[in-house]
């Protein structure tokens, strides 16, 4: 019997502290206006001093259980995606883990950037369709804030700081419809963080040639949903929503237009989360689900890119 990856819950978590796109007039050279426009983020969330990607993660994946109607017991295996880890180890996966007091299972960290939480799901699709587990804990967690120079205007006004999880569970109704990843590293020198010193270990600050990377994240966007589609055996008019990776609201609308979507039909979060990384996907997810637009049976399409070039996606009957 064929088995599938279900949705059984979500989760999220977006630190107290919010930076306005005003507060960032006061201390750098830019206005509302231009990040705004170009943008489409009016606001994000900072992580404070004494949490970390973990307590975050912590309180995103609880909230999930308990939408899930799932015991932490009972999960058999956990991914964490995130890029800004507390520790190079234990994994981020481990730590939530303890905290979490889940059994023996496997549990790790994927690290691919902005593109994480697809590459997460994936591979949780796949243990779950292969038989190997049946409850899954999948999360993005992200401290973005520690990892932009707040000096430069072209990267740290993009960038914000949350988690959010799902717990998958196997049925024999789909669920995860299709679901893909991939990567191209030739493009490893458009966005990346420098090396850093011996404290900060790969705790260098961003770099990014922007208007680069969004001409390659369009054209690279394009054929990934197109190609989400075709694994799916879906039209685009039988979608009825596009849960996007959040980086820029221009992207996002080309994607759309190029699905012949309508504006509606997206879930969007950037105008108060910013860029949360791999935590975006998960975030704009649980949000759609608490806020009841989306509903069961509706088929969902997921897409991300990040630094690497890394990409995913996925098509969800919720
Ligand atoms: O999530 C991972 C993937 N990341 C992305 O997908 C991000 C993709 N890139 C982008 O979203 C856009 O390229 C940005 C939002 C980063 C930049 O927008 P842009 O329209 O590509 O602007 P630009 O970099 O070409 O800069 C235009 C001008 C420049 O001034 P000059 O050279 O024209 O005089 C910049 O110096 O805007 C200036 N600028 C700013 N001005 C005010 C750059 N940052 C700012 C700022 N405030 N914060």
């Amino acid at each position: 019997m064929n088995m599938y990856a279900r949705l059984a819950g979500t989760g999220g978590y977006l630190p107290q502290k919010i930076l306005t796109n005003h507060d960032l007039e006061k201390q750098l050279d830019t206005s509302d206006e231009w990040i705004t426009t170009r943008t489409g983020i009016k606001q994000r969330h900072i992580i404070s001093e004494d949490e970390s990607i973990v307590s975050m993660a912590e309180i995103a994946a609880k909230e999930a259980l308990k939408n899930a109607e799932v015991n932490a017991q009972d999960i058999g295996l956990i991914i964490v995606a995130t890029c800004t880890p507390e520790r190079a180890f234990p994994s981020s996966a481990c730590l939530l883990q303890e905290r979490l007091q889940i059994p023996a299972c496997p549990a790790f960290d994927v690290m691919a950037a902005c593109a994480g939480f697809s590459y997460a799901l994936h591979i949780a699709n796949q243990l779950i369709q292969a038989q190997q587990i049946r409850y899954a804990l999948v999360i993005g967690s992200e401290a973005m804030s520690r990892l932009v120079d707040w000096q430069d205007r072209s990267t740290c006004i993009l960038f914000g700081d949350g988690a959010g999880a799902v717990v998958l569970k196997a049925d024999n109704t789909p669920g995860i419809l299709a679901s893909q990843i991939s990567a191209d590293g030739q493009y490893s020198k458009l966005l990346y963080t420098e090396k850093g010193n011996n404290q900060a270990l790969y705790r260098g600050y961003i770099q990014m040639q922007g208007s680069e990377v969004f001409k390659i994240a369009v054209k690279t966007l394009s054929h990934l949903v197109e190609e989400a589609l075709h694994l799916a055996g879906l039209r685009s008019d039988q979608l009825d929503w596009l849960v996007p990776h959040q980086a820029n609201v221009r992207i996002i609308e080309a994607t759309a237009r190029h699905l012949k979507l309508s504006p509606e039909k997206i879930i969007l979060t950037i105008a108060e989360h910013g860029n949360t990384s791999a935590a975006s996907i998960p975030l704009a997810l649980h949000q759609g689900i608490c806020d009841k637009r989306i509903k069961p049976g509706q088929h969902l399409l997921l897409e991300s890119f990040g630094a690497g070039f890394t990409w995913g996606s996925a098509v969800i009957r919720y």
